[in-house]
């Protein structure tokens, strides 16, 4: 039987989310020309992304991995949690963070303040989505690929219930089949 996901429907497709990083790709390895930033994949949902977005970097960059926790089921718990740090020193280095989406952007101002404190030369931010409308702090992501309307979606990293993440494509979620 074909493989059938619980969704509404495709918001953005492979080949949409290829296409966009690329260009972000292009992007940031014009900014940082000259530089080494390094790449912090959060984890798990930026997975998927982060793989596609370092393979298509145009400069020498580094990569780590950090790992936080603040969701359960479709609504953020509002309380961040480290479950895995970052191995390297970042002191004096330009520090890129992706991320899957940012919905209230309490994970962003987290990261930022605690990142900031090991006095970095600088921290930015990459996420494949954002949710604007949804916001209780704030926060710009400088690199951004897609800005979409207040719904839970799920693929390429996203999950519901640590589900979903492998879909190739951004989906929305049908919560009438969870
Ligand atoms: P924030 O702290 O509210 O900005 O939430 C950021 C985190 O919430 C993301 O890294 C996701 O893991 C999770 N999240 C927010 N919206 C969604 C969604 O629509 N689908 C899946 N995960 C989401």
């Amino acid at each position: 039987m074909a493989y059938q996901a619980p969704i509404k429907r495709v918001l953005i497709s492979e080949e949409q989310i290829n296409t966009r990083v690329k260009e972000l790709a292009k992007q940031i390895s014009a900014d940082y020309a000259g530089k080494k930033p390094l790449l912090v994949c959060i984890l798990r949902g930026a997975s998927l992304f982060f793989a596609n977005l370092v393979k298509n970097m145009e400069i020498d960059c580094t990569i780590d991995f950090m790992s936080l926790s603040s969701y359960q089921g479709t609504a953020s718990s509002g309380k961040v949690r480290m479950l895995l740090d970052i191995r390297d020193d970042i002191k004096d280095k330009d520090v890129i963070i992706v991320e899957d989406i940012v919905d209230t952007g309490l994970t962003g101002v987290y990261l930022k303040e605690m990142l900031n404190a090991r006095k970095p030369a600088s921290v930015e931010f990459c996420t494949l989505l954002d949710k604007p409308q949804n916001r209780k702090v704030e926060i710009k992501p400088k690199y951004l690929g897609f800005s979409i309307q207040n719904e839970f979606v799920v693929g390429y990293g996203l999950d519901y219930n640590e589900l979903y993440r492998n879909l190739p494509y951004v989906g929305v979620f049908d919560e009438t089949k969870k």
